[in-house]
Order: C-alpha cells, then sequence, then structure tokens
C-alpha cells in the first residue's frame, strides 16, 4: 500500500547520520548534537514530581495552563526586555518545534514559500515540506552570519511568499544580529506583506549581553516569536516550549494544536513555571560556561590556524574546512579515524557546504580534542 509523498520530501536529518555512525563506535566523542550538556535542574524536577503527586495529570486547556501563559509573559518582561506581554497571545507547545510546526500551519498553505536561513536549522526545512509548504534558502554573510540586504531577499520573494524565518543567535552559525540588522529585516517583511517567524529558541545564550528578539526591535512587524524551555534550562526532553503570536494566529496555532496534540504535558508545564519563575542562577552558569569555553575553543582555532564564525551566542562553533573538503565526507572519515563526531555543514543546507558545525555545550577539554582532530584530519589531506 502507497503511504503518502509528503513525509518522504522531508530531508533526513545529516546530523543523525553522522550520530550514528558515531554511536556505533563506542567512547566516540559526541560534538555533533545540539544538547545541553547539564541534566535539568533539581528545583525544576522536583516541581514536575510534586505536580504528578498532587494529582496534576490531567488534561489542560489547548494553549496551555494560565500559570504557564503568565509564567510565560513575566519572563517576556523580566529577560527579554518586552515592555509588557499579554498572556492569551502565549501558546505553550511541544518544544520551539511545536511552536514552529503550528506557527508554519498557521501561517502556510500548501504550495506557499517560507524563507529560511542558508545555512539554517535542518527543521526549518524539513517542516516546511511537512506541512507542503516550499523552503527557500536566503543566504547569510558567510563571515559574520549577517542577514542579506533587501534586494537579495527581494529576488528570492514570489507571489506565494507568506514568512521569513529569523533565527538569532542561531544554529548553526552562534550569529546574534543587531538591533539594526533584524530591524532591517523586519522592515522588509513588513512593506513586503511577509509575516515574520522569529525563533528565539537561544534566548537566554547570548554571550555578550542580553539577546533582543524581533518583537522589541521591530514591535510594528507582524511577527510570530517561538521560544524554548530546552536550550536555557537544561529541558531537551521535557518537550515545553511556547510562542507568542497575534491574536488572530495565535488562534490558528492553538487550532493547530488541538488537532495534533490536544494540548501539552501538564506536568512539563508546570515544570516549565518553577524553570521560568524559580532561581535562574542555574541557567546563568550554563551561560557563562559556554562562553568560556567559546573564548577557549576561538583560542584553539587561532592557534590550530582553524578559520571560524565567532558566535555571539547558542552553543555552536561554524568551522570552515579548505574550499577542497567535502563536508559530509570530512564528518565520517572524523568519527572513524578520530573517534570525534561533528555535525556536516551540509545538514543545514548548500550554503554548509565546506564547513563543520562544534557543539559547545561539552567539557572545553573535550571541545579542544575535537578541535585538535579536526586539525590533523585537514593536515592529514593537504
Ligand atoms: C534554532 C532552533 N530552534 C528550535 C529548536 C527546537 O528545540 P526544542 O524543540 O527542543 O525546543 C532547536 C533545537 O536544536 C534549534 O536549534
Amino acid at each position: 500500500m502507497k503511504v503518502a509523498d509528503r513525509p518522504g520530501a522531508i530531508p533526513a536529518s545529516g546530523i543523525r547520520a553522522v550520530a550514528a555512525a558515531a554511536w556505533a563506535r563506542p567512547g566516540t566523542l559526541h560534538l555533533e548534537l545540539g544538547e545541553p550538556s547539564y541534566d535539568t535542574p533539581a528545583h525544576i524536577v522536583a516541581a514536575a514530581d510534586a505536580a504528578a503527586r498532587s494529582g496534576r495529570t490531567h488534561y489542560g486547556p489547548t494553549a496551555g495552563l494560565p500559570e504557564f501563559r503568565d509564567a510565560v509573559a513575566a519572563k517576556l518582561v523580566r529577560d527579554n526586555g518586552w515592555p509588557d506581554a499579554d498572556p492569551a497571545t502565549v501558546v505553550a507547545t511541544a518544544g520551539g518545534v511545536g511552536a514552529l510546526f503550528a506557527a508554519y500551519s498557521a501561517l502556510l498553505d500548501p504550495g506557499d514559500e517560507v524563507l529560511v536561513p542558508d545555512p539554517g536549522w535542518p527543521n526549518f526545512t524539513g517542516l516546511a515540506r511537512a506541512v507542503g509548504a516550499v523552503p527557500v534558502g536566503y543566504p547569510l554573510d558567510p563571515a559574520t552570519g549577517a542577514p542579506p540586504a533587501a534586494g537579495i531577499l527581494d529576488a528570492l520573494t514570489t507571489a506565494r511568499t507568506r514568512a521569513i524565518v529569523v533565527n538569532s543567535p542561531a544554529n548553526p552559525t552562534g550569529a546574534v544580529w543587531t538591533v539594526e540588522q533584524q530591524a532591517a529585516v523586519g522592515e522588509w517583511a513588513r512593506q513586503r506583506g511577509v509575516w515574520v517567524v522569529s525563533d528565539e529558541c537561544y534566548d537566554r545564550l547570548g554571550f555578550d549581553g542580553p539577546v533582543r528578539g524581533m518583537a522589541v526591535v521591530a514591535p510594528d512587524v507582524p511577527t510570530v516569536s517561538v521560544f524554548s524551555l530546552s536550550k536555557s534550562y537544561a529541558m531537551t526532553g521535557w518537550r515545553v516550549g511556547y510562542a507568542v503570536a497575534p491574536p488572530n494566529v495565535a488562534a490558528a496555532m492553538t487550532r493547530v494544536q488541538e488537532a495534533t496534540a490536544s494540548c501539552v504535558s501538564t506536568v512539563g508545564q508546570l515544570a516549565g513555571v518553577a524553570a521560568l519563575t524559580g532561581p535562574q542562577d542555574f541557567a546563568d552558569r550554563m551561560r557563562a560556561t559556554y562562553a568560556a569555553t567559546r573564548d577557549c575553543a576561538t583560542a584553539v582555532c587561532d592557534e590550530l590556524g582553524l578559520r571560524y564564525l565567532r558566535p555571539g551566542g547558542a552553543f555552536y562553533l561554524w568551522l570552515a574546512l579548505p574550499a577542497s573538503v567535502d563536508s559530509e565526507r570530512f564528518a565520517f572519515d572524523l568519527v572513524e579515524r578520530a573517534g570525534v563526531a561533528l555535525a556536516p555543514g551540509t545538514a543545514f543546507g548548500p550554503a554548509g557546504r565546506g564547513h563543520v558545525r562544534v557543539s559547545l555545550a561539552a567539557r572545553s577539554d573535550d571541545v579542544i580534542a575535537g578541535l585538535s582532530a579536526v586539525a590533523d584530519e585537514v593536515a592529514g589531506r593537504r
């Protein structure tokens, strides 16, 4: 019996392919996945435990528990520089990816086009395919990860272009767009009648000061802001995130969620409330550790003569390999020969050719060992 064509159009993850090779080789150093190296803080786990034991084990409202949406609104003002936030515009989702799926479903009809960063997180493309939309890559500045000029975006825009995804701090480059860069893209989108989907899943992981998202720097731009607790609070496995959107979009996203999930895990959301309202020192310490690893890793790259984009946030280092190197082959060879797994640049789009992504969410000794292995492998190919 035939299955539908749409799943076949979702590209397989080039990161998972390397991870599978690495898992098959015990002892491999895993620097390929985007996963905090920390476990969830104890007070968050305790809150989930208490919630489950006290009977908070039932379905909740589709858009999220009132206490979760209130906690999100307060956090946006406290941490993200929002002048105010209305809990009614918050939709709790199954991680950032759940928010993106609901946003794409709410904004894109089959055949519509969505502009996605290249290089960019692979799911921006895969999700478009999943909803029958067409992803169109837009180039980032290879040296800085900055967005392109309006003319380049115009050249990629058609009558079917409905949305542009922006992602700062970015995966895989770690680039943090300046206020001016974000505002320019926002203004471009507003003038062209294109929605902005602003992925701010690394919002708490700006290394050089607080980061500000599209809704703050360009409040007049029609934007769906997407956030996650996965990275900021080491909660990847809990699947808790949220989106903030204009009321008509929030309502459409809630409809989508009603059909696909009913609601986000009640226990997970209550863990999320503890994360958002409880002590923030753990999140601050994680960020400081990643920033220190960034400083150490970039110094090591300088010593080893490896070219990289200096990340301003998230927890990735985007390395440029010599022009002749096939990044996928390189990543598999590195697993086999050196026992080091990195994400091949091609997993993030055509502009990722000749690059690899190194996770900085690891012990700095391991990151240094990984970078030394890259330098040796590059030297061995000369
Ligand atoms: C840019 C970006 N957005 C969203 C996500 C989704 O994470 P989650 O669904 O765990 O919140 C990730 C995960 O790697 C990511 O890198």
